[in-house]
């Protein structure tokens, strides 16, 4: 690996960072890997924000509540360097299990309230208890100034920010817009597994969020959900949940707030889908 240029190891990133001058400024934006377009936009963000920029990509195994999604996770380390060498002087860190959970490493345990109950933490119990590990781990590795999230995955970052606060971490969460395929579907890299014909009937998602937003303006929050539900369903995807959430306690809402938001998932074909649209605008 170390001819890709990748720092496997916590020494020899703090190495590379040295080289590059200690008073710079560096941004972190964690992955794990099998990059795309939206992952593109984080990096070009991290870019404009700093003049250092760490990427980092490992496949966190504790917030995979099913062993087969593990197993199944896209590992493209080769591509993905390639693909950050497109977007400028990036610094990749791939660490190894091992040097992310040493032995000595005890897991925090964040209560994180009803944040870990709805949409994601009901349908993927452990996920985010996961999620607080590795990122919390990630950033008092690299010390970051900003730290970057995809807006997509809406709920982790309202627990990130939740545990950046709780944890009084030094580091800005920097949240980045939704990045979508010309279709509307949004960019991830659970695309990979969809045929033609699954990226077809998967625009429903996007359909469905832009009717919400229109709905909005005429119907209450239950009235648009339940229209909204009905409208998904004539198409073939399984929907999971849909829930219309006040954006920072993500409880379902009775009447519009500021920021409300739609948040989706759905199989297509055995490959599970999540999106989120703002409903109401918080500005
Ligand atoms: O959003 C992701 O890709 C992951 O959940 C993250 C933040 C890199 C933690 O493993």
């Amino acid at each position: 690996m170390e001819n890709l240029n990748v720092c496997t190891t916590l020494e020899s990133l703090r190495k590379r960072l040295k080289e590059n001058g200690e008073d710079s400024s560096m941004a972190l934006v964690p992955t794990m890997g099998a990059l795309h377009h939206g992952h593109l936009e984080l990096v070009k963000k991290a870019m404009s924000l700093a003049n250092e920029v760490v990427v980092s990509i490992f496949v966190n195994p504790t917030q995979f509540n099913k062993k087969e999604d593990l197993d199944n996770y896209p590992r493209t380390l080769e591509n993905d360097v390639r693909l950050l060498k497109t977007a400028g002087n990036i610094i990749v860190f791939a660490p190894t299990v091992n040097e992310v959970y040493p032995e000595y490493y005890n897991d925090v345990n964040l209560e994180l309230g009803d944040l870990e109950c709805v949409m994601e933490g009901k349908y993927r119990p452990g996920h985010f208890s996961g999620v607080v590990n590795v990122v919390k781990r990630l950033i008092e590795m690299v010390k970051p100034e900003y730290s970057l999230f995809g807006l997509k995955d809406f709920q982790q970052l309202a627990v990130i920010n939740f545990m950046v606060k709780f944890y009084n971490m030094d580091t800005q969460v920097v949240p980045c817009e939704i990045v979508r395929e010309p279709s509307g579907l949004a960019s991830s890299s659970r695309n990979k597994r969809l045929s033609l014909q699954d990226k077809e009937d998967a625009v429903i998602i996007h359909e469905t969020m832009i009717l919400l937003v229109m709905m909005a303006k005429t119907f209450s929050p239950s009235e648009a959900k339940k229209k909204a539900i009905e409208f998904f369903n004539k198409g073939t995807l399984e929907l999971e949940y849909l829930n219309i959430v006040h954006p920072e306690t993500l409880m379902e809402i009775d009447t519009w707030v500021p920021g409300a938001r739609s948040c989706l998932a759905a199989y297509c074909n055995n490959v599970r889908l999540i999106d989120n649209m703002e409903l109401i605008t918080s500005k």
